[in-house]
């Protein structure tokens, strides 16, 4: 079989490393990629976004399957265009993508469906916006509605900091028409985690759970990233507290995508804050996660392919997913600056001394002239799957070997839990 990956971060590397371990998948190409992706795959020059040339890629070639890494594509209708050529496409359609692509859309699924998320009101322009920070405790979360590269969200601690948050999307308007729309929501205080799920046409199947750290520095301080380490699986979840997500969480997602009338296949990622062990959705992505899905497949010992394939014909069970009881700890290796301004186009030495049991997944990097180069602001996640601490200890150790100018990392990740 022959399977396209459309993206180019370490998620996509991570997908196509599980993709070749499949018996039944014979050549991958992948949709921009990366230089860690051509290594187990063909890298096509195609921007995921241009969903014309990919459909015609997919034509020409003979693709038997096409997974969508990012969510730009997915909220851009990608998987409608594949499906009237009838095409073969896992992930949501354009309806199911807004979901992710329109914050007001998820929290409108959410309280219609009576599934537990922090209380909020949306507002259209800025006067009503500054006005309705009355009805809010600070910290409070202000939201702009569209997907705004994954910046979307501001935590405001004052009313000067809304005020000025607020000026900034109706005014500055720093997210175009992405912030046409503006959430403003009570400040959840509680443990994060994430919940990715493989969905075949409205039902959900959770994987291993996650846990992601999001600020560049450690001890959690400075600003937020896309995720800068993470482990698998999240300490909170035991069996009961499974079942707790199953009952109050899941069967309410399900019983909403059939009232929404979605038809939903593809990936959904379910977003927690959990406060006092109760677990509350603060948001809805329609794809796997960045870093996530760097700790979460390597622990899957089932064929991905088969999944993926299951999910698309409605033939999925539960007992399909099995996993390896280890868990995971990966951490990010980023570009001096980021999440601000950061240089790309530095040599990355070591790999070829790695040990074998830790993994490398590529997210931003480039070979040129053979020589292997960053190319983003997250750059390699190294990640092993192991006894937690041994893993965590293999990982920082094997860290060691590789080299870049301004390389930076946290130095804590799997070693704290934060409250
Ligand atoms: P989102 O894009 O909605 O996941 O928001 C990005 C990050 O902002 C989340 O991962 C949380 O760390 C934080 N966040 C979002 N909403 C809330 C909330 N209601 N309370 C506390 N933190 C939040
Ligand atoms: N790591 C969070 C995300 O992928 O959105």
């Amino acid at each position: 079989m022959k399977v396209l990956v459309v993206g180019s971060g370490g998620r996509e590397h991570a997908i196509i490393k599980k993709l070749s371990e499949s018996e039944m998948v014979d050549k991958i190409y992948c949709a921009p990629g990366n230089g860690g992706t051509l290594e187990l795959a063909e890298n096509v020059d195609i921007d995921s976004l241009d969903i014309d040339r990919l459909k015609e890629f997919s034509i020409d070639n003979n693709i038997d399957l096409t997974i969508v890494g990012p969510e730009d594509p997915l909220a851009k209708g990608i998987v409608d265009e594949f499906k009237k050529e009838k095409l073969v496409i896992f992930g949501p359609d354009f309806k199911c993508a807004q979901l992710e692509a329109s914050k007001n859309y998820c929290k409108k699924f959410l309280i219609d469906n009576d599934i537990p998320t922090a209380r909020y009101k949306t507002y259209f322009n800025y006067e009503e916006a500054v006005a309705g920070l009355k009805d809010f405790l600070f910290p409070l979360v202000i939201k702009a509605d569209g997907l705004c590269l994954g910046k979307g969200v501001t935590i405001c601690n004052d009313k000067e900091e809304a005020v000025e948050t607020l000026k900034s999307i109706f005014i500055d308007k720093i997210f175009g028409s992405q912030g046409e729309k503006v959430i403003i929501e009570e400040y959840l205080d509680g443990i994060e985690a994430s919940l990715m799920c493989f969905v075949s046409h409205n039902k959900i199947y959770p994987m291993e759970s996650a846990k992601d750290y999001k600020k560049i520095y450690d001890n959690d301080f400075g600003p937020n990233t896309g995720g800068v380490g993470a482990y698998s699986p999240s300490p909170l979840f035991t069996d009961e507290f499974k079942k707790k997500i199953y009952d109050n969480i899941i069967k309410k997602i399900e019983k909403g995508f059939e009232e929404y009338d979605f038809d939903y296949t593809g990936i959904l990622f379910i977003g927690l804050m959990i406060c006092n062990s109760i677990p509350y959705v603060l948001e809805f992505n329609v794809r796997f996660g960045d870093p996530e899905t760097e700790v979460v497949l390597p622990r899957l010992k089932s064929d991905l392919f088969k999944i993926m394939i299951d999910a698309i014909d409605g033939k999925l069970e539960a007992k399909s997913l099995v996993w390896n009881e280890r868990p995971s700890v990966a951490v990010v290796l980023t570009s001096g600056g980021y999440p601000k301004e950061y240089e790309k186009g530095y040599e990355i030495t070591g790999l070829e001394k790695i040990d074998k049991d830790v993994y490398v997944f590529h997210n931003g990097t480039k070979r040129v002239n053979g020589k292997l180069l960053t190319n983003g602001g997250r750059v390699l996640t190294v990640g092993c799957v192991d006894d937690m601490n041994k893993a965590i200890e293999k990982v920082y150790e094997e860290i060691k070997k590789i080299n870049f100018n301004k390389m930076q990392y946290r130095k804590d990740i799997g070693r704290t839990f934060f409250l």
